[in-house]
């Protein structure tokens, strides 16, 4: 028996995270053993250039020897202690002094951040709805699954089953971008809305950068309200610039979600906020959120190494940028030479190529009928010649700092061939 046959009769869909499964592009899943730099390795030996980063958390690529020998000792020093330790003050004060923050929970996973971020503002304000964006993915928790991007909008199945119309009714989809949007939303629920949850840049829905005068506004508009604006930087924080992306839209978030890179790929989640509002959270306040595992001395030991390795190397930021870049013109001149119909939207080192007309990219509208067929071949062609893309047309490319300008040159290179054989194919 295959091993993803194996997987299959072992768990739904042969994986434990739907993308994984490679449903929407149509081909059975690789299955990963090992990873070293800008590459991971498949169970055969096969190696891929890794364009997934494990969806952003390995920014400075895979095993560097330096995180291994320090993870070597943390790993003596113990796993788990369930009591406060010593790495969960340095990593507080990490994250807080690099953001706009006073105090920050740590959590396991970017779901976690972000539910208890939604319950801690409903707490402190005493309301109930939410308001989120379309195309928006905030994790998978029952609040948010209404028609969200990532997997559920890759699947085409807007709401999960199981998860209760009375727990989605107190949530407003509006769209991304759109002020008019939320001020309707705002109005029609005078005094009733708890927070405003967005992704600064969306990373889910491929990528789409928040409009500056957008968020402007919607600061504005949601401290005239006493509403609490969520930054979800699970996928932003620390990859855009080095803590909150906040900074550049000249705007402060009441709260902020992080996870991915904060945890050096480690399980990892964060939210983090001003003491007005953090302080309600148990055990100072009564809004109740705990973990087992939370704060893990693995995860934030080599958390705090990535951090730092970031915070000291002055150029890592411009260099994540210039490959991005480079990928960026690569493609847009092999879509130019080829004909193909297609748009690259890049955010810093995020990127999305699209296939299909567009206009301006502003919104999930702008972007849902993106040819998900040609992106399939796309995906299946590079694939093929050892390069492993986001499995999905609504995700983005994250760039590693073990990303060299050979394997860019390579990638460029068989993207043209791929935009040419898909050319030939139509
Ligand atoms: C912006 C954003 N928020 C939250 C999450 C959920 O994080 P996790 O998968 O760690 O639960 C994700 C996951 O990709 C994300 O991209």
């Amino acid at each position: 028996m295959s091993l993803y046959n194996k997987a299959k009769s072992l768990m739904p869909g042969g994986v434990n995270s739907p993308v994984r499964a490679f449903g929407s592009v149509k081909r059975e899943p690789i299955f990963i053993h090992s990873a070293k730099g800008p590459y991971v390795y498949d169970v055969d030996g096969k190696q891929y250039i890794d364009f997934i980063t494990s969806w952003g958390p390995m920014i400075l690529g895979h095993g560097r020897e330096d995180l291994i020998e320090k993870a070597k000792v943390y790993l003596e020093e113990g796993l788990t202690f369930g009591l406060p330790s010593d790495i969960e003050v340095e990593m507080a004060e990490l994250v807080t002094s690099a953001t706009d923050t006073d105090l920050v929970r740590m959590v396991n996973s970017g779901t976690e951040a972000t539910m208890s971020a939604i319950r801690l503002a409903r707490g402190y304000t005493g309301k109930k709805k939410i308001i989120k964006f379309e195309g928006c993915y905030h994790g998978h928790s029952d609040s948010l699954l209404v028609k969200s991007g990532s997997g559920t909008l890759t699947f085409n199945t807007p709401t999960s089953a199981g998860v209760p119309e009375d727990t989605i009714k107190h949530t407003i989809v509006c769209r991304y971008n759109d002020i008019d949007d939320v001020k309707k939303a705002i109005e029609s629920n005078k005094d009733d809305i708890a927070c405003v949850i967005i992704e600064p840049i969306a990373g889910n829905m491929g990528v789409v950068p928040g409009n500056y005068k957008f968020m402007q506004e919607l600061r504005e508009i949601t401290s005239e309200n006493g509403i609490v604006l969520i930054f979800d930087e699970v996928i932003t924080g620390f990859r855009v610039k080095y803590g909150s992306i906040a900074p550049l839209f000249d705007i402060v978030p009441d709260l902020y979600c992080f996870g991915k890179i904060i945890g050096g790929g480690l399980p990892v989640g964060a939210f983090a906020g001003p003491e007005k509002i953090m302080r309600h959270l148990s055990p100072d306040g009564d809004v109740y959120q705990a973990g087992t595992l939370s704060g893990n001395p693995l995860a934030m030991k080599m958390g705090r190494d990535v951090l730092n390795i970031l915070r000291e190397d002055k150029e890592i930021y411009e260099r994540l940028e210039e490959k991005a870049i480079k990928l960026e013109n690569g493609f847009n001149e092999n879509l130019k030479s080829t004909g193909v119909s297609g748009k690259v939207v890049r955010y810093k080192s995020m990127l999305c190529l699209f296939f299909g007309e567009f206009d301006e990219i502003k919104s999930y509208d702008d972007i849902k009928n993106a040819n998900t067929e040609m992106y399939s071949e796309y995906f299946s062609f590079m694939l093929d010649r050892g390069i492993v893309l986001p499995p999905a047309q609504f995700e983005a490319i994250f760039i590693s700092d073990a990303q060299t300008d050979e394997i860019l040159d390579y990638t460029i290179e068989q993207n043209r061939l791929a935009l040419e054989h898909i050319t030939k194919n139509a």
